[in-house]
This record gives C-alpha cells, structure tokens and sequence, in this order.
C-alpha cells in the first residue's frame, strides 16, 4: 500500500466512518458515458427513471450536458437542448450540474463571437449549470478569456482542463513533456481556476504517468485536481487507482451499465477498492447496484443496438499503437466506409502523424481530432504522387490562419502557404487572440431567425447551429411537420426484436406470412443482430406516421439561388451517376455529406477550379470546385441536402 493510502476500518455499511480524505467522484454517465457508447443519443426520458437516486449517491458533481448533447439533442433526438437541464434540475436538487464547455467553441466545432459565447454562457447558468468544465483544443488559454468573465459572473465553478495527449508512446518528449503540463496548470491558476481537469480524452494516460503528473501538479498547485480519462486503451481503472495513490482529489466515473468500452472506468470496482481506506468515496455500493438494475431493465435496452458489437474485445489496442482517440478512429473507420476505401486505413494510420506534425503536432481532441483526421483520410484519397494537401478542408485553412489559436509547435510553413493561397480573411495568418477577429454575432442571429425564435434560448440553438437549428426550430413551432432525426426505439421494439430473434434462434424465420407482404418504405432501418455467434440482418420499418429527414435530392432543380435557405423536402436517396447528365460537365460529392450553401448562381461563368459549393462531411466544410470552364447550368440541391458519394452537385456546361 502506497503512503497516500492507507487502511482505516473495513466496514461496509454506508454510515462507515467518513474517511479522512474521501475521493470525490463525478458521474459522467448521463453526458459523457452515452456519448462515448451510444453515439450521444441518450434521451432525457431514459435519464429520469434513475435520476432521483443518482441525487443520493454523493457525488461532487454530476456532468448532465455540453461535449456532443447539444448538437445531437436538436439535430437527431427531437429535444431542445436547453430543456434538458430545466427538466433533470426537477429532480436532481442536491448534487451539482457539470458540463463540458468547448471554451470559444462552446458546444460547437468553431470558434463564436465573444458576445454569443457571452450570452451562451450565462443563459446555461440561469438554465441551471454550475460546473463549467472548459477546455481548448489546443490548450490555447487565450479561448477561455471571455467564457471564464462569464462564468464567474454567474458565480459559478470553472474548472480549467488541460488536454493531455503526447507524441510518444508515453508521457515526455520535445513538445507533451512534465513540464509543458505544469506550465499550463500554472496558466490555469493565474486565470482563477476552481480546480483544474487533466482531461484525457482518448485513454492515452499509463497509470505510472498519471502517478507521475498528479503528484508534480499537488506539488505545484494548492487547486484541486480532477482526472478525467477513458476506458478505451484498457488502462483507465488502473491510472485511476494510481492517481488516488498520488493524491488526486476528484474522478470521473460512470455507472457500470454506461462504463468501460470507449467510456469511462465503473464506479462500483472504485468503491470497493478503496472501502475502508483513508479516501474511501463513502458511497452506498447497494444503492448503486439499484441504480444499475432499473438501468438495465428499463433503459439499456433500448440503447443496446447502437452499441458497437463487431469485436470481442472491448478494449482497442490501436489506442495503444496509434495514440489516436477511440472516437476519431470510429470516425476514420467510418468515412472510409462511406467510401468503399476500408482497405486504406494502414495507409490513413501512416498518414496520420505526418498531418499532424504539419499541423503543428495540435492534441487530439474535438474539433482538432476531426480536423487533422478528415484532412488525414482527404490526403490518403484525394492527393497525387506530386501533390501532396489537394482537397485542404475549410478549418485545416482556419487552423493555418490562426483562428483557432496557437498550436504546440508551428505549422508547416508550405502546408501553411498552400492553405491560405486565396484564403478570405487573408494570406497571412494572424498571431492575436482568435476571437479578437470576430465580428460580433449575436445580433445577426436575431435578425436572420426572426420571430421563430421566442426567446434568448431559440436565438442561440440557431446561432450555434444555422442549418439544423433552424430545421429544429421550424419543427419545434409546428412550421414543419417531418422531425428531424431518430424515432426513439421503445420497450416494445426491443420486445418485438427480442421474439423475432427467438424465431430465427428456433429456424422459423424462413416461413412466409400468409398475408401480402408490403413493400419497405424508404423509412426502414437495418439493424445487425448477433445471437450466439450467429448473424442476422434484420429490416425494420416502422408503421406509425414517423417522417426521417430525406437522405439525398430527387431531381435537378432548375436555377436553385445561391445559398437558397431551407431544402424542399427530398425524395428518395438519389446519386445521379454521372453519365445520366446531359449538356454538361457534372459536379459530384467526392463524398456522402450535407451541403451548406453554394457559391454561385445559375448562369454565373467559372473557370475550372472556382469553388462552387460547400459541402460538409463529417462536419468539415470543403469547398467543391468546378471541373472546367464554363456556365453555371443547374444547382441541383439545396441547403441542408444531404448527399450520397457521386451524387451530382451542379452542371457546369
Ligand atoms: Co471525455
């Protein structure tokens, strides 16, 4: 047993004697936990029948919102964000709210105005935050200046994070160093931190590091340190447990039914380890199982088939191989997929350091993640053996601009040049604060969304999300009647699923109904079913008057202007091939996404080259150029289409 922790009593009873230093613990279960296994899509609904109990547990704090919520809640879930906490705050009253704020980027994936970050700041503390756990993809501390005025106007909590993340297989080298990460809690004292977040996002901290780092940040620091890490690499528990030994004052956990996998360690095996010890957490591990069985029964369920079941394992050693994000290497997996182009991952794993040494070795976190690994897969896919950076995205030319801050080390000056040739805001790249650039926003946003916004709230969903903001918002006042996003899946599905796969278990799937079968609307949904090894394909469509939002446009639509708003409603999913096209040369996605806004009208004249249309894939806008000289034939989308691979954008003739 290490000096730090030492055996006081064994006693299992939740009135044991209080410890001398109890471990703090904070759940992530309803925020983070979700997000890591379920893609972000757990409803508020699923999170009340549990909600009460969880009030109970002891915990410092319990993370309820920010990271991915807000974006999939509007976009996907039919829920406004905003309602989320006025709702979970009914009956969580005790234990604090937390939530992870983007510092300038907020909830989003760009740096905001200072005005919206302003505002957004206090109306999430009036809508009951209290916790603002902040954090800068680059650890550029410039970002946090605006959020922090705010947060501690409200009176509240700012804990500043500190990404971890390296360029080795282990904490040192050149640049993620010991020393870089005292700096930058020595950084976070000087702006008032409460308590500062090692935030270690893809599971890359090795228990004796993590030993290591919290003790020569005790040593530094009189501000209490939290550990944040994943479960991803398999190492979590372990760099938990040696963190306690260095003295760490709070962890991040989740139930067991959200924990492990890409999330967090569990609570329950903390617990035990630590009963009766001087940081024994003090909490009731009966009470936390009967937590964990209404989960299992009433809520998980309904999860289950978003859970990622393709491998055994439930750990991901590329984690430790590649020092990459579980979820950016899901994300990876995935665009290549879209793509037919799995096969090249090795070389996107290859490629990978080398964008991001370019980039100027940035950690690896949302948006950085997603920007240097879209950029990663656009070079595998787009470059040729004598250009290297061919498709450069929206933000990797926002990055060498310097709007998203200061990056570790420089950026590769060529790389930098290539980015910025022809670049709007100018070729030289800025040194100042980011946000010192911005035009003021929030008023804009007001003006642009009108009357469908009824108060501050609605002003700021739009503002931080136009597109599927406003979609939202349209739905949310009954202008539109298709919702957009998912159905939720119910007990009921789950039970029909259930006997539908003790029918194929007992080889009764083969028998055909005796009545007519219909024909599958384009609202069926495939769903992967594992039995015992075995493997099922299984179609569901469902019957009730659910409207998905469209998968891509119908037909050419003639003279669309540019920017046109809001999409008219699309038909079936529609990849014109190519040849299809006549009198013109046609402009294709190179890639499945959603298009933004186009860049010219019908009858405009562009020269091969001029960007036409933005297109967003993977939420990395990418500008299209047109593929000869010549006029400006048809627009074949809309904004806020989402498009197939090769699906015909416009017609250049
Ligand atoms: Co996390």
């Amino acid at each position: 047993m290490s000096d730090q922790v030492k055996m006081t009593a064994m006693n299992y009873a939740p009135d044991r004697p209080k410890a001398e230093n109890p471990l703090k613990i904070q759940d992530l279960s309803l925020r983070d936990g979700h997000q890591s296994l379920f893609a972000t899509r757990g409803r508020t609904e699923d999170m009340l029948p549990v909600a009460e109990q969880m009030d109970e547990v002891g915990y410092w704090a319990i993370e309820t919102w920010g990271g991915a919520t807000f974006d999939t809640m509007h976009r996907y879930l039919q829920e406004d964000p905003w309602e989320r906490l006025r709702v979970l705050k009914k009956y969580i009253k005790k234990t604090p709210f937390s939530m992870l704020l983007r510092a300038q980027n907020l909830v989003g994936y760009r740096n905001y105005a200072d005005d919206l970050a302003t505002a957004f700041v206090e109306r999430a503390a009036e809508n009951g935050m209290d916790v603002f756990r902040t954090f800068d993809a680059l650890n550029d501390y410039r970002n946090f200046e605006t959020v922090v005025k705010g947060i501690k106007k409200a009176g509240k909590h700012f804990q500043g994070c500190i990404c971890y993340t390296m360029t080795e297989p282990r904490l040192g080298g050149d640049v993620y160093n010991l020393d870089y990460y005292i700096q930058k809690a020595k950084a976070l004292d000087d702006m008032g931190a409460d308590s500062i977040c090692i935030k270690d996002m893809a599971g890359l901290i090795a228990p004796y590091d993590a030993y290591n780092l919290v003790k020569a940040l005790k040593a530094q620091t009189k501000t209490p340190i939290h550990l944040h890490s994943h479960y991803t690499s398999g190492m979590a528990s372990m760099s938990m447990l040696k963190a306690v030994e260095a003295g760490v004052d709070i962890i991040d956990t989740c139930l067991s039914p959200y924990a492990l996998r890409t999330s967090h360690p569990a609570i329950e095996p903390i617990v035990m380890a630590l009963l009766g010890t001087n940081r024994d957490t003090g909490f009731d591990i009966r009470q936390l199982a009967a937590i964990n069985e209404i989960l299992e029964r009433e809520v998980m369920p309904k999860y289950k088939h978003l859970l990622d079941t393709s491998k055994m394992s439930v750990i991901d050693i590329n984690v430790l191989l590649h020092q990459t994000p579980g979820g950016m290497l899901s994300n990876l997996v995935n665009q290549l997929r879209e793509m037919d182009a799995l096969d090249r991952i090795d070389e996107v794993f290859k490629e990978l350091p080398r964008v991001r040494k370019d980039l100027g070795q940035v950690p690896l976190v949302t948006p950085t993640s997603q920007i240097v690994g879209i950029q990663t897969v656009n070079n595998v896919l787009f470059d040729t053996p004598d250009e290297r950076y061919k498709m450069i995205t929206a933000q990797v030319k926002d990055l060498c601009f310097g709007l998203y801050g200061k990056t570790a080390t420089p950026i590769d000056p060529d790389v930098q040049k290539k980015a910025l040739k022809g670049y709007p805001r100018g070729e030289n790249p800025i040194t100042a604060r980011p946000a010192e650039i911005l035009e003021p926003e929030l008023d804009k946003a007001k003006k642009e969304i009108g009357d469908l916004a009824k108060d501050l709230d609605d002003v700021i969903t739009y503002a931080l999300f136009p597109t599927t903001g406003k979609k939202f918002l349209e739905w949310k006042y009954g202008k539109i009647k298709d919702a957009p996003g998912d159905k939720p899946v119910s007990l009921d599905d789950v039970k029909n699923m259930d006997a539908l796969i003790a029918k194929a278990k007992a080889g009764k799937v083969m028998e055909l109904p005796d009545k007519e079968i219909p024909e599958k609307s384009e609202n069926v949904r495939t769903f992967n079913v594992f039995v015992d090894g075995e493997y099922f394909s299984v179609d569901v469509d469902p019957t009730g008057d659910y409207q998905p939002v469209a998968i891509a446009p119908a037909a050419p639509r003639a003279a669309a202007p540019a920017a046109k708003p809001a999409a008219a409603p699309a038909a079936k999913p529609a990849a014109a091939p190519a040849a299809a096209v006549e009198g013109g040369t046609p402009l294709t996605a190179p890639m499945p996404g959603m298009l933004i806004k186009y860049l010219v009208e019908v009858g405009a004249t562009v020269k091969a080259g001029d960007p036409v249309v933005v297109l967003e894939a993977m939420k990395m806008e990418n500008n299209l150029a047109a593929p000869c000289d010549g006029t400006v034939k048809a627009l074949t989308c809309g904004a806020g289409d989402s498009v197939a691979k090769d699906a015909v954008l416009a017609v250049i003739g």
